[in-house]
């Protein structure tokens, strides 16, 4: 029972590679502060990643590169005060991981132990191999990245689909079973032709986690601003979008300044009042002549 009296099956690690075994699907949406971890979490999502795509999404900038360890802290802190149940991952942002395995090791010890983070996750496959290893061998679940990484923008020259010929398929595939057997507890597999994750998929003992990569993964990960159409980018093939709130958000501010403009906000009910007693006195203290 947690504080609250009410009953909370916490997704772990192991939750996660057993539903691979049973066949189950498993959820995952990306959340960066409070409120939205609490309603992603709240509504039974199963993983919610602190992605680094909050460069883009809340932070502005025009890729995933400059976003900072600090940074991503501040964000990791405030989504881990809004989940009870979900595994909580965070993403290593770029520069992280790219100086030495030990710069990787004292960031991720960081994540958890100043911000509850349980696990990470980072771009690359055979390469980082060795990275997964030191990491889980200090306790670190690790959720791998491959196909699309965005982090790679300006080798892949732009975000493409990857794994369209024989040899980028092979290479992909080396990288999947490369970061399985290096300890990763499940791979996400971004921006990927469906036959290739299918592949991928079934070759695995641990969960692929499919964005832009069809339905065939053990499980689907969205950005949460895709989720309810608050992104200023165009929508790629794969979002499907539940909701518009950038739509409903705009109406609201719209619907305020009008309301404002024309005095119909606040009206009497949204004030506060006086006692009628001390309304009265107020008027008798008033009229009494100076
Ligand atoms: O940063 C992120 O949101 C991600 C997901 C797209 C998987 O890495």
């Amino acid at each position: 029972m947690d504080q609250n009296s009410q009953a909370v099956s916490k997704v772990t690690v192991p939750v996660i590679l057993d539903r691979k075994l049973r066949g189950e699907k498993i959820t995952c949406l990306t959340a960066y502060d409070y409120p939205t971890a609490r309603l992603v979490d709240e509504a039974g999502i199963d993983m919610i990643l602190v992605g680094d795509s909050l460069a883009q999404t809340v932070l502005g900038y025009n890729s995933t590169v400059p976003v900072t360890v600090e940074e991503m802290l501040h964000h990791l802190r405030a989504a881990r005060r809004g989940i009870r149940r979900a595994l909580l991952i965070v993403d290593l942002p770029y520069g992280a991981y790219h100086v030495s395995d030990e710069q990787a090791l004292a960031c991720s010890v960081r994540f958890l132990k100043e911000a509850g983070a349980e696990a990470v996750k980072f771009e690359g496959g055979r390469k980082r191999a060795g990275l997964v290893r030191r990491l889980v061998e200090a306790e670190i679940p690790v959720l791998g990245h491959i196909g699309l990484t965005p982090q790679s923008i300006h080798t892949m020259g732009g975000y493409r689909v990857q794994g369209r010929t024989l040899d980028s398929a092979s290479e992909l595939l080396a990288d999947a079973e490369a970061l399985e057997e290096a300890g990763a507890f499940a791979v996400v597999l971004e921006g990927i032709p469906r036959e290739l994750a299918a592949i991928i998929t079934r070759r695995l003992r641990i969960p692929t986690i499919g964005i832009g990569a069809g339905p065939d993964c053990d499980g689907q990960v969205l950005v949460f601003h895709d989720l309810v159409g608050l992104s200023f980018a165009p929508r790629a093939r794969f979002v499907r979008s539940y909701a518009d709130l950038a739509e409903t958000l705009r109406q609201a501010f719209l619907n305020f300044r009008t309301d404002v403009a024309e005095g119909r906000y606040p009206d009497d009910h949204e004030s506060y009042h006086w006692s009628a007693a001390l309304r009265e006195q107020f008027e008798k203290e008033m009229s009494r002549p100076a």
